[in-house]
């Protein structure tokens, strides 16, 4: 079954009085349970596509399809809560919230949606990685790989069926980077979530079901130079 579907989508941005086309009709399918990995070099637009697939971020032409179903013209209130409850996002920068505990931020997305077991599946979760013990530390007095290992847990507790991950080992050093890689591809084995990851990272595309590369604003499949 097709999860995610890009028809023909184009996306441009306006840079003084040019317009650059990052995206030029791009189609892509990704089917359920499938690890798609994105590769190309660094402005070729691998951001765009996944922030465009994740309904973060619109697109001037073409469609976007979850589960069949077309996410291109919704509005951000229609938007906001399929995001929240059916994907989890993992970013190279981490992305928590610097005043809330790691176990906060791994709650909240639970909250948002007025989860009464958020305490308990948060806490669960970080068991899980191995961070009970910090759970009340804030993302500053955690290491990066302590902080994207968090950034996991927050990713996967409304139990997504789509993660995207931008690029989550390109801060951590290879021991880190590893042990979220692993992280992730187990926790994807044992629900079969679709996974879509950008890296430049070739053991990682190795490891990927599927890898695209974008160039010069199409997709390239079955390459793996960069
Ligand atoms: N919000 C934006 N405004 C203007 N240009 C942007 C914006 N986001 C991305 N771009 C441009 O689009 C191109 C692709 O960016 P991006 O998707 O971040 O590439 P990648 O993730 O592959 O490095 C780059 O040239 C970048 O400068
Ligand atoms: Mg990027």
């Amino acid at each position: 079954m097709v999860v995610l579907e890009a028809q023909s989508i184009s996306k441009s941005y306006v840079a003084g009085s040019r317009s650059i086309s990052v995206l030029d009709h791009v189609s892509l399918s990704v089917a359920e349970g499938e690890f798609l990995v994105v590769q190309g070099e660094s402005g070729s637009g691998k951001s765009t596509l996944l922030s465009i697939l994740s309904g973060l971020d619109t697109v001037d032409e073409g469609r976007v399809l979850i589960e069949g179903r077309d996410i291109t013209n919704l509005g951000e209130d229609e938007l906001a809560p399929v995001r929240n409850s059916s994907f989890g996002f993992v970013f190279q920068s981490y992305h928590l919230v610097p005043s809330l505990t790691a176990l906060e931020n791994v709650m909240f997305p639970a909250e948002l949606r007025g989860d009464r077991q958020a305490r308990e599946k948060a806490e669960g979760l970080l068991m899980r990685v191995g961070l009970s013990d910090r759970a009340g530390s804030f993302p500053h007095q955690l290491s990066g790989g302590e902080k994207q290992r968090c950034a996991i847990c927050r990713a996967l507790i409304n139990g997504p069926r789509i993660i995207f991950a931008d690029e989550p080992t390109g801060n951590l050093d290879s021991v880190n980077g590893k042990a979220v890689l692993d992280l992730l591809l187990e926790l994807r084995r044992e629900k079969s979530t679709t996974l879509v990851m950008v890296t430049h990272s070739r053991s990682i595309a190795a490891k990927a079901g599927r890898v695209v590369t974008l160039r010069d604003g199409r997709v390239e499949t079955g390459n793996f130079d960069v």
